[in-house]
């Protein structure tokens, strides 16, 4: 039977993957293949939500025409130049307008990001919410619903310069740690 990326999904890391991910924002022209884009959405999906309400939308651009359109639209807002990007978005309607919309989609940011590092992929998170006029552009140029509210983009595919997956050790700060209470 023909293996996918899928058939080991489960084997992988997941502590040694979040120390190791970092954003990688050049990448080479290699494509982003469908069945690898499929395990990124299923973990995107995996994510933790408010009430379980998965909120949730992606719109995913991997044509040629479409990542052109996206470049020339951003171009004095964030650099295109990956073969694959994928827009987080929100339907607010299924959280009845609470908010919790927020978190659930940097939750599904997160879980991209990492399931791009697992499969040896590189990535970066732009933040698009809560910069008005990058909401509004999206929202205008994919002809966005009203109840629907972009969240952040990710660039992604398969890095232009050989990446050194290093540990930070600066970033463990003891003084931000708190227990039981402040
Ligand atoms: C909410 C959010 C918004 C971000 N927006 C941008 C952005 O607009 N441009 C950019 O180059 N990186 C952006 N980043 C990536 C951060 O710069 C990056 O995560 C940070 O510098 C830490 O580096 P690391 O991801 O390699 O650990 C964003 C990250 C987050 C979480």
């Amino acid at each position: 039977m023909k293996k996918t990326a899928t058939d080991n999904v489960f084997n992988y890391d997941a502590i040694n993957t979040l120390f190791h991910r970092r954003s990688i924002r050049e990448y080479d022209d290699n494509e982003v293949k469908k069945d690898m884009l499929n395990v990124i959405l299923l973990a995107a999906m995996h994510a933790p939500s408010y009430e379980n309400r998965q909120p949730w939308h992606f719109i995913v651009i991997n044509d040629e025409m479409m990542l052109n359109f996206l470049k020339d639209s951003l171009q004095d807002n964030i650099k295109i130049n990956s073969k694959a990007v994928i827009i987080v978005c929100a339907d607010t309607k299924k959280d009845n307008q609470k908010g919790w919309w927020i978190q659930d989609c940097a939750a599904a940011t997160q879980n991209i990001l990492l399931a791009v590092h697992s499969l040896g992929l590189v990535s970066t998170w732009y933040g698009i919410h809560p910069v008005k006029h990058l909401k509004e552009l999206i929202k205008k140029k994919f002809n966005l619903p009203g109840n629907i509210q972009p969240f952040s983009l990710i660039t992604l595919g398969y890095p232009k310069n050989e990446v050194k997956h290093e540990l930070i050790p600066s970033r463990f700060t003891q003084e931000k740690i708190h227990f039981n209470g402040w």
